[in-house]
């Protein structure tokens, strides 16, 4: 990583941590490598980015329902999904030191924890003897009960898609739904990675925000779905500010592709530590139905009526990742001045698209007296109660209250002076322009309001 891109993310994981967006895990205990936690700004973030998604996903296109299935299912599930036999990845680990490392990052020199590596060099000794690669599952294991032996052996879900397939009958008989039609869920997933790392990016505990998109079993229908949804997937990222020329779409090559997929897209984007895959778009065909059905014994087949035809759907997936949109948009929306743009050197600004902004607007007195607090506090009440997040801050200068809230991706914030007590306006200033500008208080709540729509 270029020493200026290395910065970028070490400044980025300490704004995170100084701020709330995300804290190191179990961290009164030492902490616990590559797990972390979401403060309340990394919270209300994280829950912008979900509602988002399900706007798009869900809300906007009619044909799409949502679930929300448990994690750990029946352990048949991960039989029939092939996740037991083939969702491995081919471990070596140093002769010297005895670090373990996933074969195919040693072979392409990737980033580990951080760290530049060459090709087949260990990245924590430097050693250049390995074991032979050895496959790995990755699902992490528990015990259903109180007996702990392989009977009662269950999984955590590596993907959030299983409970859609085992689903899929149930929803056919509650809802009067017609391919082609989607489900759509949002929910942890867990997989045992050889070489987490790059701070939130690749974890063992993530979420996902999936969608299978039903329909009919044939080529031309999946690959005019496959492309709406590689469209519909880059929107949602654009849409909500990332710039177009920091992502890519990359298709697989042959034998990068899932055990389950005939066809996948990688929504890529240009982290500092490399162009990373996002979210992906996979052609699954039948595959997944059809070993639900062999396995669970159960038919699973869609009705056609018009047609009188019986048959099970192909699928296309959006996959996307929570935690790494967070921190791709987190990346995207990180400047800071070099002194030349009216801002002083090193100031920050998190220019966040107002709909994923934790705090649309803040709310200041210009000073602590003469009933100032009282009309600001009663303005952040009113914009509460319509649902905007806002925050009362009266400390310091407005100055270093603007600085703060910029530093966080407040789009708005709004001065109580003087003159507000005259008039019953107030100012309004804009993070991005840095501009000001008087309203009436009575406004306000549809100003903002029609802003963030
Ligand atoms: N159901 C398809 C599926 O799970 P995937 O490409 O393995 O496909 C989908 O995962 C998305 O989940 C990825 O694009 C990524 O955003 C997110 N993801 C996967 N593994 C992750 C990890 N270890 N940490 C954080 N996010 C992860």
């Amino acid at each position: 990583m270029a020493e200026k891109e290395e910065n970028k993310m070490e400044k980025i994981i300490s704004l995170c941590k100084r701020r709330g967006f995300v804290y190191p895990a179990s961290e009164i205990y030492g902490g616990f490598a590559n797990t972390f936690d979401y403060g309340p700004l990394g919270t209300e973030l994280k829950r912008n980015i979900k509602d988002q998604w399900w706007k798009k996903f869900v809300v906007e296109q009619g044909s799409i329902v949502g679930l929300d299935s448990a994690i750990i299912q029946n352990p048949k599930t991960w039989i029939a999904s092939g996740h037991l036999s083939s969702f491995s990845d081919a471990l070596m680990e140093c002769l010297d030191c005895h670090a373990r490392f996933r074969a195919d990052h040693m072979e392409e020199g990737k980033f580990i924890g951080g760290k530049a590596m060459e090709k087949n060099q260990c990245p924590a000794c430097g050693g250049k003897k390995f074991t032979d690669p050895k496959e790995f599952n990755l699902m992490f294991k528990t015990f259903v009960g109180v007996t702990e032996d392989t009977a009662a052996t269950a999984y955590l879900r590596p993907e959030t898609a299983q409970g859609i397939f085992t689903n899929f009958m149930n929803i056919l008989q509650s809802n009067r739904v017609k391919i082609p039609f989607g489900i759509a869920q949002i929910g942890k997933a867990f997989r045992n990675e050889i070489t987490p790392g790059n701070f939130i990016f690749r974890t063992r505990e993530f979420e996902q925000m999936e969608i299978e998109f039903f329909v009919e079993p044939k080529t031309e229908e999946s690959k005019k779905w496959y492309d709406y949804w590689i469209k519909t997937v880059e929107e949602y990222y654009t849409g909500l500010g990332l710039k177009k020329e920091n992502l890519r779409i990359r298709e697989h090559e042959k034998e990068e592709l899932s055990h389950y997929s005939s066809g996948t897209s990688d929504v890529e984007y240009a982290f500092p530590f490399g162009a990373s895959e996002l979210g992906g778009i996979a052609q699954r065909t039948d595959f997944d139905l059809k070993q639900h059905e062999k396995v669970s014994g159960q038919e699973l087949k869609y009705f056609d009526e018009s047609s009188g035809k019986r048959y099970i759907p192909y699928v296309i997936e959006p996959s996307l990742g929570v935690d790494r949109a967070m921190l791709a948009f987190l990346v995207d929306a990180y400047d800071e001045s070099d002194g030349t743009d009216g801002r002083a050197a090193g100031e920050i600004t998190l220019r966040l698209h107002p709909k994923l902004a934790p705090y649309k607007v803040a709310v200041f007195p210009l000073v602590k007296k003469e009933g100032l607090p009282d009309i600001a506090k009663k303005i952040v009440a009113d914009l509460r109660k319509s649902g905007v997040m806002t925050f009362y801050d009266e400390s310091g200068s407005v100055g270093r209250r603007y600085r703060r809230q910029d530093e966080i991706g407040t789009p708005w914030c709004i001065t109580v002076d003087f003159d507000s007590l005259k008039d019953n306006t107030v100012t309004i200033r804009d993070r991005d322009t840095m501009e000001q500008e008087r309203i009436s208080i009575k406004e306000l709540e549809n100003i903002i309001l029609g802003k963030l729509k």
